[in-house]
């Protein structure tokens, strides 16, 4: 039996996997959620998310595919890891996930023939069918300059209203290096976001969220107070690194034959990955845990 049932859970409430239904709407997330869904609706053209390592971005694109299944105005495509040799396999990649394959018979399709029809299926599709094309792009920064060069020359297609495409780009800190090594491209992002880590109440109120989501009702209260407090100190409300100490934690509870998960249960699993034998050949870790910054 899975350890989560021993404990009375129906799910694995510490997954790390960017499961929507297991996302708590913290400020942040729900700031940044609502504010890409009206720009989409306004078709303002392109939204940039910023987040470091492990701030919910992924899940937060996950959150917003949900809300966007639902609408049968929209047509949507994801990128998970863009990573392209060159800017003519980027555009063919966009092209072919949006059904749009141009075919020549004297010639291979180049990067301007693979524009001026995505711009043609932009046009009918928005234009004459009144839906809505959206490209998200998680893990933004590892596209070229060349790829976001690609993606500017897309956003330049309008109307005297809106933007034909909606672009959202979800990316690591370094990403907003990239768009302002871009001319004129900084300037057109409609919205601009960033994922902070959780404060303390946002990281309690999230812990118990995802317990509840994994069907948890029992009227017991698994985290101590000061396991929670101490979960924070080690983590700085990083949701990853908050999701896999209570992962942890859990488990170490079923070893030790525990009911509760308090302070000192926390500080020995941080204290044992301190010294534990991989993390020592990293030197960031080699003062603090893997879960502290
Ligand atoms: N608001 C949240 N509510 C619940 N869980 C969250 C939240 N934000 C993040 N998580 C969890 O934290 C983990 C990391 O989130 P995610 O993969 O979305 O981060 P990321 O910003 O995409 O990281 P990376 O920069 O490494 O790609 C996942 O397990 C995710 O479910
Ligand atoms: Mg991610």
């Amino acid at each position: 039996m899975s350890y989560y049932k021993i404990l009375g859970f129906k799910k694995e409430p510490f997954s790390t996997s960017p499961d929507p239904d297991f996302f708590y709407l913290s400020k942040e997330h729900e700031a940044a959620l609502t504010n890409v869904l009206i720009d989409l609706r306004l078709k303002r053209g392109m939204s940039v998310i910023l987040g470091d390592v492990g701030t919910g971005k992924t899940t937060l694109s996950r959150k917003l595919i949900q809300e966007l299944k639902d609408r049968d105005d929209c047509l949507f495509h994801m990128v998970l890891d863009p990573y392209y040799e060159n800017p003519v396999e980027f555009l063919s990649s966009i092209a072919r996930n949006f059904g749009v394959v141009p075919l020549y018979q004297d010639r291979i399709a180049s990067l301007v023939d693979m524009r001026d029809a995505l711009e043609r299926f932009f046009f009918k599709k928005t234009v004459e069918e009144n839906k809505t094309i959206i490209l998200i792009v998680d893990e933004a920064q590892k596209l070229t300059g060349e790829c976001l060069e690609v993606l500017r020359v897309l956003l330049n297609y309008e109307t005297n209203e809106f933007k034909l495409l909606q672009l959202v780009l979800l990316g690591q800190l370094e990403l907003q290096t990239k768009i302002k090594e871009i001319p004129n491209f900084f300037d057109r992002i409609s919205y601009k976001g960033k994922l902070e880590p959780l404060d303390f109440e946002e990281m309690k109120a999230m812990v118990f969220f995802r317990m509840q989501q994994a069907g948890y009702h029992i009227e017991m209260h698994l985290f101590l107070e000061e396991a929670l407090g101490a979960i924070y100190r080690h983590t700085n409300g990083y949701p990853r690194r908050v999701n896999m100490l209570c992962h942890r934690a859990l488990k170490e509870l079923l070893l030790r034959n525990k009911f509760v998960v308090d302070a000192e249960l926390i500080e020995r699993l941080v204290e044992e990955d301190v010294k534990g034998g991989w993390q020592r050949t990293n030197h960031h870790l080699l003062q603090k845990s893997s879960y502290s910054s």
